[in-house]
C-alpha cells in the first residue's frame, strides 16, 4: 500500500452561526492558512496500527486499539471502513495540525475530513466529496451532538459556501479578494454548550429570541449579495450587524466584544465573533493597508493569537 498524504483546511463562519442550527442560511469560507495533515503509511509493527500526534505542543503515540470508542479518530476510521465495506487496515497514521483546537476554526471537522479521505485512498477507494462530507458529518455528530453540518461542508468542498440545513450546499461567488484577520480571545468553551444555551433561551423566551434568528437570516441574505458584487463596506457593516445580533442572542463575551471594538477602531471594515462564541476567535475584514494596524491593535487589546490571511475572490483563481 502506498503512503497517502491527506490535508484539510480550517474554516470561519462569515455570517449566520447559531441561526443556521434553526434552518436559516449561513456563509462559511475555508481558511487555507491553517490545516490538518494526515499521513498514512503501512504499519511497521505487524498487526498493530499506531496513531502519532505531531502538533507543536502535543507529541504522542497511541496504539489504535487503545483509542476509546468515542474517540473522533477511531470513529472517523471506523465510519469510512464500514462505508467502503473493508476491515480497518494496519497502518501508521501521523497527524499534525495548525488549526487551533476547540476555537471555532473547524479543527474537528478538518480532522474527520482528512482521515476519511486519507483512509479511503489508502484502501484504494476514491470517495466523492458528497460521500466524504456525509461521513465527516457522522463523525461530527458523535462529538458535537447535533451540529448543523456547516463545518464539515465548507471544509470538504474547500470553497466559500452558502449553507442551509435543508438544501443542497451551494458554492458562493465572492467578487473580490478579502483580507481577513482572525484574533483569539484565548478563552475556550465547547460549541455544544453554547448551542444548548441558545436552545434554552429560545424555549424560555421565544418572543424575544426568535426575531434575533430571523434578523441574522436577513443579514446573511444581504451579505451573499454584497459578496457577489464586492461591496466591501457593506460586507463590513453587515458583519457588525451580525455581531450585534449574536450579542443579543447572549453568545458574545467581554473579550469578544473588546476585540470586535478594537478591530473597528483601528480601521477594519467590519468584525464579529465567529463560531459558537463565548470565547474562541473574532473575524475582521480590512483593506491591505490597515491589516497591520488592526493586528497590532488586537494584540494590544488582548488577542493571544492572530491569523492574517485572504479569501480569494472567485475571479482570482479560487
Ligand atoms: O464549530 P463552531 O464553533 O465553528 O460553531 C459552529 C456554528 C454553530 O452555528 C454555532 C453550530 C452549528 O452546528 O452550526
Amino acid at each position: 500500500m502506498p503512503a497517502i498524504i491527506s490535508k484539510a483546511p480550517g474554516k470561519t463562519i462569515l455570517f449566520g452561526e447559531h441561526a443556521v442550527v434553526y434552518g436559516y442560511p449561513a456563509i462559511a469560507v475555508p481558511i487555507d492558512a491553517v490545516q490538518v495533515r494526515v499521513t498514512i503509511l503501512p504499519a511497521i509493527t505487524k498487526n498493530q496500527s499506531i496513531i502519532k500526534i505531531r502538533n507543536i505542543n502535543w507529541h504522542e503515540d497511541i496504539p489504535f486499539a487503545e483509542l476509546d470508542e468515542y474517540d473522533p479518530i477511531r470513529i472517523s476510521i471506523e465510519n469510512v471502513c464500514a462505508h467502503i465495506k473493508q476491515k480497518p487496515p494496519h497502518f501508521e497514521m501521523i497527524i499534525s495540525s495548525s488549526i487551533p483546537i476547540a476555537a471555532g476554526l473547524g479543527s474537528s471537522a478538518a480532522l474527520a475530513v482528512a482521515i476519511t479521505k486519507g483512509i479511503s485512498q489508502f484502501l484504494g477507494t476514491y470517495l466523492s466529496n458528497d460521500e466524504i462530507n456525509a461521513l465527516a458529518y457522522k463523525s461530527e455528530k458523535v462529538q458535537h451532538g447535533s451540529p448543523s453540518g456547516i463545518d464539515n461542508s465548507v471544509i470538504t468542498f474547500g470553497k466559500p459556501i452558502l449553507f442551509r440545513k435543508t438544501e443542497p450546499i451551494s458554492q458562493i461567488e465572492i467578487k473580490s479578494s478579502i483580507h481577513i484577520i482572525l484574533a483569539d480571545t484565548g478563552k475556550r468553551i465547547l460549541t455544544k454548550e453554547v448551542v444548548a444555551l441558545v436552545k434554552q433561551n429560545l424555549e424560555k423566551e421565544p418572543e424575544f429570541f426568535k426575531p434575533i434568528l430571523a434578523e441574522i437570516g436577513d443579514v446573511v441574505e444581504e451579505a451573499a449579495k454584497a459578496l457577489l458584487y464586492g461591496e466591501i463596506k457593506k460586507i463590513g457593516n453587515l458583519m457588525v450587524r451580525n455581531h450585534i445580533a449574536l450579542k443579543k442572542l447572549r453568545v458574545s463575551s467581554i473579550e469578544l466584544d473588546r476585540l470586535v471594538e478594537s478591530a473597528l477602531k483601528n480601521g477594519a471594515f467590519g468584525a464579529k465573533l465567529c463560531g459558537g462564541g463565548k470565547g474562541g476567535y473574532i473575524v475582521a475584514i480590512c483593506e491591505p493597508a490597515s491589516c497591520e494596524r488592526v493586528s497590532l491593535g488586537l494584540v494590544s487589546d488582548g488577542a493571544t493569537h492572530i491569523i492574517s490571511t485572504m479569501i480569494k475572490g472567485s475571479k482570482q483563481g479560487n
